[in-house]
């Protein structure tokens, strides 16, 4: 079921962004359309959009009650939340506890070596690009974000992997790495944005020690290991189970 809703905005790899009658929020649709590589991999996963969306809400209440500021409104439905409308920055923003992904690619650390404190890599979102790594010079030599934003972008995603990476342990997941991306509203003041789930989260399930069952996210799609959507029912299941509304048990 959709909720009323405006014109499309904008549609992207894994969400629809349409308006409200409020200028200053616009409803997000989940899809379940599954994209690897900067797309070069596709499927439709049947019910991400459901588990990734219900993932996100939980995380940003949990979030918002540590008083960390998203764009988050309420769910509107299965699939669907309202957000405040932000302007993206387009930075992604990885933070990395535990060596892993292309981090082991490009460097010799080996998997699963401990980062503390946790690594925080900056990626200019573009797809045509690729997404590349950028340095703190090329952020600025963009003209992407000034040095006093940049500071406060820091601060709030490590102050964000702060309250997810203890939330996590105590549900047996090691939240090995990350990706954020942050937006300014119509105050100009810095919220979350985005999505915080098993598409832009890695999971270890510390009930497993064997090296693949223990991923709880989108890489059993990068790689191919089956039961994509199981793994994200555990994490929903987990994140539910821990706390039926964390606003009421930090
Ligand atoms: P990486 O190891 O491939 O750089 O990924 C780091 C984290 O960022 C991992 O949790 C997955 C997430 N991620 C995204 O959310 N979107 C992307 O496009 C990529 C490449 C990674
Ligand atoms: N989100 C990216 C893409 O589609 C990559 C990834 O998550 O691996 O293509």
């Amino acid at each position: 079921m959709s909720p009323d809703h405006g014109e499309l905005l904008y549609e992207g790899k894994a969400k629809r962004i349409f308006a409200t009658d409020r200028s200053d929020r616009v409803l997000v649709e989940f899809k379940n359309d599954a994209t690897a590589f900067n797309a070069q991999k596709k499927a439709q996963l049947e019910d991400k959009g459901r588990l990734n969306c219900q993932i996100s809400a939980r995380l940003f209440e949990l979030l918002e009650a540590q008083g960390i500021p998203t764009h988050y409104l309420g769910l509107a439905g299965d699939t669907w939340m309202v957000v405040q409308r932000v302007k993206v920055i387009p930075l992604e923003v990885v933070l990395r506890n535990i060596a892993t992904g292309s981090l082991c690619k490009q460097t010799p650390l080996q998997e699963g070596t401990p980062i503390s404190p946790a690594l925080l890599d900056l990626y200019y979102k573009d797809d045509a690009l690729g997404d590349p790594l950028l340095t703190e010079a090329r952020v600025h030599l963009l003209g992407i974000v000034d040095g006093a934003r940049l500071s406060a972008i820091e601060q709030l995603a490590r102050r964000i992997n702060g309250v997810l990476q203890p939330f996590f342990d105590g549900l047996a997941l090691q939240l090995v790495d990350f990706k954020l991306e942050l937006g300014l509203n119509s105050a100009g003041e810095l919220l979350l944005a985005d999505e915080i789930s098993p598409d832009t989260c890695r999971f270890w399930d510390q009930r497993s020690s064997d090296a693949e069952e223990r991923i709880l996210d989108k890489d059993r799609f990068r790689k191919d290991l089956g039961g994509v959507m199981e793994a994200y029912g555990e994490v929903l299941k987990r994140v539910h189970t821990a706390c039926p509304d964390p606003r009421y048990c930090l």
